[in-house]
């Protein structure tokens, strides 16, 4: 019998794969300049984790919108989706824009990055399914432990958020 975890490897692998493929493609990208931060660099190179994490927090906030609503099934997954390639292109590569590690804490929390990341997938994969079957209450209860898991990580790993337009900062309004 194919075990549960079978399952989501495959799903995994098959993310990977995608995800290589989406990043290979043309991306009819502007000169350099006036491309969009983190956006593919030449070559369709995958970007930097700030990149791709601004990637994730857009399509997040998309999923945390229309979650609730069964009409939005569409909106939703291609919301996952986005999140599932930016997590994957991310979790190999080492964050360095918002984070202030040590040389020698440096190895410890590039690894918990990356498990932090597979996790991040793991949860996508389970909420997808989810959605597909047009499970409204157990896709919320998702995007909740993923605004949980968010929020401890970026402590964990000393992430120093950065407004974007529109948007409050993790310190809300009034804050530093
Ligand atoms: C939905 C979940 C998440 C959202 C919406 C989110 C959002 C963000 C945002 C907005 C930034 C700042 C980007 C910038 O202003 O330049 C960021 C950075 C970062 N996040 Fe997340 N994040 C999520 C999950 C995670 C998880 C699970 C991890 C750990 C595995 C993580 C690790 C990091 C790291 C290390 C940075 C700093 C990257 C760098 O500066 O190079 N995030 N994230």
């Amino acid at each position: 019998m194919k075990s549960k975890w079978t399952g989501v490897a495959g799903s995994v692998a098959l993310a990977v794969v995608v995800a290589g493929w989406a990043f290979a493609q043309p991306t009819g990208q502007p000169p350099a300049g006036e491309r969009p931060p983190g956006g593919p660099r030449p070559g369709g190179r995958p970007q930097s984790v700030e990149g791709l994490m601004k990637q994730v927090n857009r399509a997040f906030r998309t999923l945390k919108r229309e979650a609730g609503k069964p009409e939005s099934k569409d909106q939703v997954l291609a919301a996952i989706t986005q999140m599932e390639l930016a997590a994957v292109a991310a979790k190999d590569l080492t964050p360095n824009g918002h984070v202030r590690w040590t040389e020698a804490e440096k190895p410890m929390k590039v690894l918990q990055f990356r498990r932090g990341q597979i996790e991040l997938l793991e949860l996508l994969l389970l909420i997808e399914k989810n959605a597909l079957d047009g499970k409204t209450p157990e896709v919320q209860a998702g995007v909740e432990k993923i605004e949980a898991m968010r929020k401890s990580m970026h402590e964990k790993l000393g992430v120093e958020e950065e407004e974007e337009e529109g948007e409050e900062g993790p310190r809300g309004p009034g804050g530093r």
